[in-house]
C-alpha cells in the first residue's frame, strides 16, 4: 500500500477500504505518514466526505488505537454525555451532580477549551486545587463511591483522536462532520460507559453552522452508537447566542453553582432539565416525564448542590478559593431598540482575548477574566443601558464588543 495511491483515491472520491484508513491513519500515528501526507488526506476528506461505512471503519481504527476503559466493576448502568463545544457551555458541571444524585452513574472525562470554545478541565481549574487528572484507577473508585467522576482525558484512551485533532485544529480540517463524529464518538466508546447522550450545538459559536449539517452529524453518530451497541441519544442545541450570562472560566463555576442552587427560570436552565431528564431516563430505564420530576426534586432541596461540594472536594478542590478579577469595564449600549442577537462567536472571541481561553496550544489561561452578559434576546434596550461587564487583567481594549450586540 502507498499513502499517495491513498490520497489520490479520496481526491477522485473515491471510498477507503478499512485496510488503506488503517495503514494511513496508523501509519501517522506511529509516525510512518508525514503530517503534510496527513493533512491532505484530512482535506480531501473534508471535501469530498466519507461514506457510513468509512466512518464506521475509522471510528474503529480510532478506538483500536488506545486502551478502552473497563467499567465493569462499577454496578449498574453507566451514562456519559458530551457537547460538541460552544460559548458559555458549563452543563457538565451542572448536570454530572444532577444526574449522580439522582443516583445515576455518570461516566465523564473531559477536554481543555481551545480557541474561542471552552473545555471543562479548564473551568474546573479554577478550583485552586482541584485535581482534573486522575488514573483509571481513582476514576473508577470515585464513580463508585459518589456515582460521579470528572476527568481529563489519559493519554492512552484513542490517541489517534489526539494526534488527528491537533492536526486538524492547524489545517482548517475541523468542520467535517465526518472527522467531527468519529473523533467524538471514538473518544465515547472507548471510555466505556453503556448509554451516550451527545448535546449537539448548532449556530455562530459552534462548529458546525447550520441545522442541515447537525442533521447529518447526528443521523452518523447515531449509527456509530448502533453499530458498537451503545445506546445514543442525540439532542441538537443553540449556540448562536451564548449559553446562559457568563463566559469565562471562574464566572462559569459561579453561574453553575447558581443553577444547582435552583436558579433555573432561563435558557440554561431549560437546557439542563432536558439534559439531565434524558440522561436520568437512560440510566434508569425510567420515562423522560419520571426522570424529569426526580431531576426537579434533587435541584430543589439542595441535594444536586451538595452532590457539586462534595465532587469538588473529592477531587481536592477548595472551592472558597474561586476568583474573579476585580478590575471591570461596564459595556454600555450605544443605541435604542430591540436585543436581536447577541454574537456567540463575537463574544467568544472578546473572552478568548481577555485571557480566558488559548490563542495556540499551550498558552497559559488566567481563570479570573471573561464577560457576564447583563441583557437577554428580546429586551429592549435605551441608550447607555448596561450590555454587560468584562473582568479584565493583563489585556484590556483590544476588542469592540458592541458589535456582538444586534439592536435594531
Ligand atoms: N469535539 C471533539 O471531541 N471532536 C471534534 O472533532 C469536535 C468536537
Amino acid at each position: 500500500m502507498n499513502i499517495i495511491e491513498i490520497i489520490n483515491k479520496k481526491r477522485l472520491k473515491q471510498s477507503l477500504s478499512y485496510e488503506e484508513l488503517e495503514y494511513a491513519f496508523m501509519g501517522y500515528l506511529e509516525n510512518k505518514v508525514e503530517s503534510y501526507q496527513m493533512s491532505s488526506l484530512l482535506m480531501a476528506i473534508c471535501i469530498n466526505g466519507m461514506t457510513d461505512e468509512e466512518i464506521i471503519n475509522l471510528t474503529d481504527i480510532f478506538v483500536k488505537s488506545g486502551d478502552c476503559l473497563d467499567l465493569s466493576s462499577i454496578e449498574g448502568i453507566k451514562v456519559d454525555k458530551h457537547s460538541t463545544g460552544g460559548i458559555g457551555d458549563k452543563t457538565t458541571l451542572i448536570i454530572a451532580p444532577i444526574v449522580a444524585s439522582c443516583g445515576v452513574k455518570l461516566v465523564k472525562m473531559s477536554g481543555r477549551g481551545l480557541g474561542i470554545t471552552g473545555g471543562t478541565i479548564d473551568k474546573l481549574e479554577s478550583i485552586k486545587g482541584f485535581k482534573t487528572s486522575l488514573s483509571n484507577d481513582e476514576f473508577i473508585q470515585e464513580i463508585k463511591d459518589i456515582n460521579m467522576a470528572i476527568s481529563s482525558q489519559t493519554d492512552n484512551l484513542a490517541p489517534l483522536d489526539k494526534k488527528i485533532y491537533e492536526l486538524r485544529d492547524v489545517t482548517g480540517t475541523t468542520n467535517s462532520y465526518a472527522l467531527i463524529a468519529i473523533s467524538v464518538m471514538s473518544k465515547k466508546i472507548a471510555c466505556g460507559a453503556d448509554k451516550i447522550l451527545i448535546d449537539l450545538k448548532v449556530g455562530s459559536g459552534a462548529l458546525i453552522n447550520t441545522k442541515e449539517e447537525a442533521l447529518k452529524l447526528a443521523d452518523i453518530m447515531q449509527k456509530i452508537g448502533n453499530h458498537f451497541g451503545k445506546e445514543t441519544k442525540i439532542i441538537i442545541s443553540n449556540m448562536s447566542t451564548p449559553l446562559g450570562k457568563n463566559i469565562g472560566n471562574s464566572l462559569e463555576v459561579i453561574e453553575a453553582m447558581d443553577v444547582l442552587k435552583g436558579n433555573i427560570n432561563s435558557d440554561l436552565g431549560e437546557l439542563i432539565i432536558l439534559l439531565a431528564s434524558t440522561l436520568v431516563s437512560l440510566g434508569k430505564n425510567i420515562s423522560y416525564e419520571i426522570a424529569k420530576e426526580e431531576v426537579l426534586k434533587v435541584i430543589n432541596d439542595g441535594r444536586a448542590y451538595n452532590k457539586f461540594l462534595e465532587f469538588v472536594k473529592y477531587q481536592h478542590g477548595d472551592i472558597s478559593t474561586l476568583a474573579v478579577s476585580q478590575d471591570t469595564i461596564v459595556i454600555k449600549s450605544e443605541k435604542e431598540g430591540t436585543l436581536k442577537e447577541i454574537n456567540a462567536k463575537k463574544i467568544g472571541e472578546v473572552s478568548m482575548l481577555l485571557g480566558s481561553g488559548r490563542q495556540k496550544k499551550g498558552d497559559d489561561i488566567d481563570h479570573t477574566v471573561g464577560i457576564v452578559l447583563n441583557k437577554e434576546i428580546g429586551n429592549y434596550i435605551h441608550q447607555g443601558d448596561i450590555l454587560c461587564t468584562l473582568y479584565v487583567n493583563k489585556v484590556k481594549n483590544d476588542f469592540n464588543i458592541n458589535e456582538a450586540f444586534i439592536i435594531e
